[in-house]
């Protein structure tokens, strides 16, 4: 399976899912520019967000209290932002597509 990542500028960068993996990880390992990560995926540093495709929000699930807080300290938070860190690919989300928003935090 697949997932996704369309940068700000429409670059997209199709990569391997990996099942247990966070879309986080997923992105570093393979080199998706604006994704930082810094925490190591706590959900503390706000640098993995990315905006989830409209058509799978309801299989992505929804932000925790903590991740909510994190995510609306961005300029570019939208209803379907996400951390990528706290989104565990399976492969029920192959074929998922995310966005990247211009900056992170
Ligand atoms: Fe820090 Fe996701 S990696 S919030």
């Amino acid at each position: 399976g697949t997932i996704t990542f369309v940068e700000y500028d429409g670059t997209t960068h199709e990569i391997e899912l990996v099942d247990g993996s966070s879309l986080m990880q997923l992105a570093t390992s393979n080199g998706v520019p604006g994704i930082d990560g810094d925490c190591g995926g706590e959900a503390s540093c706000g640098t993995c967000h990315v905006i989830v495709d409209e058509a799978w929000a309801a299989r992505t699930g929804t932000r925790s209290e903590e991740e909510s807080q994190m995510i609306e300290m961005s300029p570019e938070c939208a209803p379907n932002s996400r951390l990528a860190c706290q989104i565990t690919a399976t492969p029920d989300l192959d074929g998922l597509t995310v966005r990247l928003p211009e900056f992170q935090m």
